[in-house]
This record gives C-alpha cells, structure tokens and sequence, in this order.
C-alpha cells in the first residue's frame, strides 16, 4: 500500500532552508513534499518559491511561521531561521493547538535555559517528534567510526580530538552571524556539532570545561550599524568527561589552506581510529598491530541521493527523521532534544571560559535552571 505523503513547511528560506528543500526533493521517491515555507526576508521567499517551481512543487509563502502554522498545510517543520529566533518559533510549534513533527538546526536555542524551557513545552506534547539538526552524526567517515567505536574495536575511548581548519563564517541575510548575541558565540553556534561527536565517542557527559580563544584575523574591517563583530574566529578547547575520558577541539577558521575541513582523532586503550572530511576516510589500527597494522577504509553511504553541502548528512538526517516519523512510537529521532541541549551546554561552559580565563562546569552553566543538572542527561 503506498505511504501517505509526509508534507513538510520550511520556515527560514535561507542557506540552511534552501538545502533541505533540495535535499527533500531528493527524498521525493520516499513520499515526501514540500508544501510551504515561511520566510520574512522577500529575496528568500522567492528564491524557494523558484527552487521549488524547478521541482515542479508549487509552495505556499508566507511571511511569518504563525500564518504557516495557522495554515495547517505541512505535517513536519523544518526550523532554520538565525539561532536567536528558535526559542520563539520552537515554542510557538509545540504549543500551536494542531501538532507538528519538528526539524530543528542547530543550535537547538543560543542559551541552556531556552533550550530547557523547549524540552519542557515538548514533554507535554509526546504526539510531536523532535529532531536537533546535529548532523555531523551521518557524515559517512563519522559514522564509520562512530561504529568502530560502538562494535569496541578501539577498546575504552580516552581521548577524543577534533580539529576543524576551515574557511570564515559566510555572508548570512542581514549578516545575523556576526555576534554573539545572535548566535550564542561561535563555540554554541558551530562547535555544538563537534561538542556532540565528542560526547558520542566518549560515551560519557561532560563535567567541566577549559577554553582559550579570540578574534584575531576575520571580520576585524567590517562593521554593521556601526558595530565589529565579535564572533570569535579560533580557539582550543578542553572537554573532561564523567567516565574520565577527554576530548578537545582545535578550531581555526583561516584555514583555508587545508586539506580537510574536519580531522576526527578517536583514542581508546586497544587502538586508534582517525575520520577525515572531506576525504572521507577512516584509518583505524590497534596498539599491538602498530603502524604497519594501519588500515585506510574509503566511508561511503550508497543511500545518500544528494552531497549537498555537508557531503550527503543533511540527505540522511532526513532519511532517518522521515523514517521515525513514519514508525512513530517505535522508533525517537536519533538526535533528541537532551543531545541539542547538553551540546548547547558546552559551548555556553566554553565560552565562558574564555571570557574568564578558567575552568567551567557544566553544572555551573546549568545551575542556572531550576532544575537539577543530574536531569539533563
Ligand atoms: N547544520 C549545519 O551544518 C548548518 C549549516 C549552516 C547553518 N545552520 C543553521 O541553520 C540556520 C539558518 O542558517 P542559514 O545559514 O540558512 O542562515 P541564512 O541567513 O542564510 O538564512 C536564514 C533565513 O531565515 C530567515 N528568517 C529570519 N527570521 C525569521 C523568522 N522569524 N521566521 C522565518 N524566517 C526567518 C531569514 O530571512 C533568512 O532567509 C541557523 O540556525 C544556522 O546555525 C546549520
């Protein structure tokens, strides 16, 4: 029997929208639609409403989510609007009367309490499926060694080190991406995605948190209404885990001159195991096997339809929200909101420590909340 076709609403038509409408298109096949988007910026609109015209989807525009949800055309919303205005559009879906399945990028919101305050709102909504758009997860040589590590091929992991060299933040619509108030700071805005891996490799939640970083090249010549940004442009970081395990990000963000944009460096008591974006390779070996035992594995996933702009993770996160939403009550999201918030956390801890030249806990940035921060994991 053919599935009922999964009707999807973007709101936020920008970079991040237009790639998951693209993405969606390629889903096509799987039953899925999309059938609106919401977007207050006229140029993002029409751009969609075009994309989607090549794709033979006449879209419903809208200018704001609450017209969207009001519509009650889509069964699934894809939240990608600046970081700062997920908090509002989070709330306003999961309390709209009618339920929606919700997508949200990451970050889940900029700070650890609005983040809280959504976990709340959807525990008393268990009809409505939430995924966190932290889809580094599925990039192929992530998630080869995601499984070395899970199959215990690398023994207890110690020690996890992420290093992303790559190129500046881009041009966002009406440049929202220059500060920190908009973002939640560069460690919360794009290093939550490295803050989850990490958590992930560990098997473990974080305790306490060192950083050091600054603004030293980007961004210093512009202004915006009479403002330089202030958005961080590299940093290390140190993360300690509950089970004792470490992990620490390299971040620099000058880096054009390398080779990959993301090198994953996974160390447990049996052996080592390395994946490299965008090369997409894992190398692996064991302490005893040493350097000649050293195996170069090529990661590909034969599912991905579409590379799009993170090397086809965006094509499986949908994959996999579309098939959660389908088995619905068997199947959760693979990446909930507790992994959004707890990566969310981290990036706050981090960069508090910058600011004050310290260690940070996390229950220091959590403690904040009413609850307690033992409930967070
Ligand atoms: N998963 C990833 O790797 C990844 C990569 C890039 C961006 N992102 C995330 O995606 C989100 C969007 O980023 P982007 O790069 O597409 O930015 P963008 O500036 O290209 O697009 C944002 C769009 O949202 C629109 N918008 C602003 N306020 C809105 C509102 N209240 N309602 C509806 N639309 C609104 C803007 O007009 C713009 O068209 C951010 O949260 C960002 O962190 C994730």
């Amino acid at each position: 029997m053919k599935e009922k076709t999964v009707r999807y609403g973007i709101v936020g038509a920008g970079m991040m929208g237009t790639e998951h409408l693209i993405n969606l298109r390629h889903l096509r096949c799987e039953g899925v639609a999309v059938v609106c988007v919401a977007d207050p910026h006229l140029p993002s609109r029409q751009l969609a409403v075009d994309l989607a015209k090549s794709f033979d989807w006449p879209l419903k525009v809208f200018s704001g989510h609450l017209e969207l949800l009001e519509s009650g055309l889509c069964d699934v919303v894809v939240v990608s609007t600046p970081n700062i205005t997920h908090y509002q559009i989070l709330m306003d879906i999961i309390n709209h009367p009618r339920p929606h399945h919700i997508l949200v990028e990451k970050p889940l919101c900029t700070t650890v309490a609005d983040c809280w305050k959504v976990i709340e709102a959807a525990r008393k909504r268990p009809e409505m499926l939430v995924q966190v758009g932290l889809e580094y997860r599925y990039m192929p040589p992530i998630a080869k060694l995601i499984e070395i590590v899970k199959d215990g091929l690398l023994g207890h992991i110690k020690m996890v080190a992420i290093r992303e060299h790559r190129f500046p933040f881009l041009v966002k619509v009406k440049n929202w991406n220059r500060f920190n108030s908009n973002t939640g700071g560069t460690l919360v805005e794009k290093c939550c995605h490295f803050f989850d891996l990490m958590r992930l490799f560990a098997g473990s939640n974080p305790v306490r948190v060192m950083a050091s970083g600054g603004v030293d090249v980007n961004h210093k010549n512009e202004i915006y209404d009479g403002k330089v940004p202030d958005i961080i442009d590299n940093a290390y970081v140190i993360i300690e885990f509950e089970n004792g395990s470490r992990g620490m990000l390299d971040l620099c963000m000058f880096a054009e001159g390398s080779k990959n944009e993301q090198e994953i460096c996974v160390v447990g008591d049996i052996g080592k195991g390395e994946a490299l974006v965008p090369e997409s390779i894992v190398r692996i070996s064991t302490r005893q096997d040493g350097r000649d035992g050293v195996r170069t594995l090529k990661a590909e996933d034969d599912r991905i339809k579409y590379q799009g702009l993170h090397h086809g993770s965006s094509y499986l996160e949908h994959l996999n929200f579309l098939s959660a939403i389908r088995h619905k009550g068997k199947r959760t999201p693979a990446v909930g909101l507790h992994d959004g918030l707890v990566s969310v956390a981290m990036g706050v801890a981090a960069q508090l420590s910058i600011e004050q030249g310290r260690f940070v806990s996390i229950k220091e940035v959590t403690s904040e909340n009413k609850f307690k921060p033992s409930e967070l994991f």
